[in-house]
């Protein structure tokens, strides 16, 4: 079997669209504009690049979006001061603060400083347990890509066995948590590999559902996988450059061989990670809405 290459970059375009008209009719119906801030510290360049891309993307649908840059060493009191400052500001729906920060500075502190009504990023501890709970609330952004990705590809969920690679707290944990909600694009059987899993190998081999979050680059090969396997590849990992420079990236996936035998796979680049920020888009829209009462 030859897999079916699901184009997130397609995917997320078709959800920016919507997003687009949605944001429109918030304008011209409530006279209500959505707005994000995002805070970067420090100057590493995979961040950089990543703010860039949400402040962009914010830009091109409509949301007003403004990006505050600090310096690295950056005391973690005026950190706390910026958040508390946008938690009391009207005009901005979302906070998100870009991980990792620096050493010095308390990443639980400040993430548990930002008012859980402007997390879009779903990484404050109220909404990590609405989600557990099955309640309302910001879902985590790269899970929540994944989630639509496999619902707009059509992959079955309900009664799927499911393994998840990773136990980061921004995808691997939260990924495992919603596949086993009572719900649709939930109701899978899910299982956990992490670096203390026995035989990884093993727990792949049984999956109709593979989603990789490990970070080690093709680290899932073929012969891990079987037949018709749907493949969901989050890894980012940097291996290099190319002739012009840019970074060159592989997934967690070992994407030449593995599509030979999965009936669906996501590419690296252009899988995942636009998801990522489109959903970023989606919370803040959601946001604007609850503080509006139209949700
Ligand atoms: N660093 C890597 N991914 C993310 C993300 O989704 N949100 C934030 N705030 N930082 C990140």
């Amino acid at each position: 079997m030859t897999a079916r290459i699901v184009s997130g970059t397609e995917v997320a375009k078709e959800i920016r669209e919507e997003l687009k008209a949605e944001i429109t009719e918030l304008k011209e119906k409530h006279n209500i504009v959505p707005g994000l801030v995002t805070i970067l510290v420090g100057e590493d360049p995979a961040s950089q690049s990543y703010v860039s891309a949400k402040n962009k993307t914010a830009h091109a649908i409509g949301i007003n979006s403004e990006q505050v840059t600090l310096d690295a060493d950056t005391p973690e009191e005026e950190l706390l001061s910026l958040v508390e400052k946008y938690n009391e500001d009207d005009s901005i729906n979302g906070i998100l603060v870009q991980l990792p920060l620096p050493k010095h500075i308390d990443e639980g502190k400040i993430l548990n400083t930002i008012n859980p009504d402007k997390d879009v990023d779903g990484f404050h501890p109220v909404n990590i347990g609405r989600m557990v709970l099955g309640e309302n609330c910001f879902l985590p952004c790269t899970p929540h890509g994944v989630l639509e990705l496999l619902a707009r590809s059509g992959v079955e969920t309900s009664g799927a066995e499911v393994v998840i690679l990773g136990r980061s707290n921004i995808v691997g944990k939260p990924m495992a948590n919603l596949m086993l909600q009572k719900r649709e694009s939930g109701n899978a059987t899910v299982t956990l590999c992490h670096t203390r899993t026995k035989d990884m190998a093993e727990h792949c081999r049984r999956a109709d559902i593979i989603i990789a979050a490990a970070g080690v680059a093709k680290l899932v090969t073929a012969d891990m996988v079987k037949d018709g396997v749907a493949i969901m590849d989050v890894g980012v990992n940097r291996i290099g450059v190319t002739e012009s420079g840019k970074a060159k990236l592989a997934g967690d996936v070992d994407f030449e061989s593995v599509k030979e035998k999965a009936s669906v796979i996501t590419p690296v680049p252009g899988g995942v990670g636009p998801m990522t920020i489109t959903m970023l888009m989606k919370n803040t829209v959601q946001s604007a809405k609850m503080k509006a009462n139209l949700i």
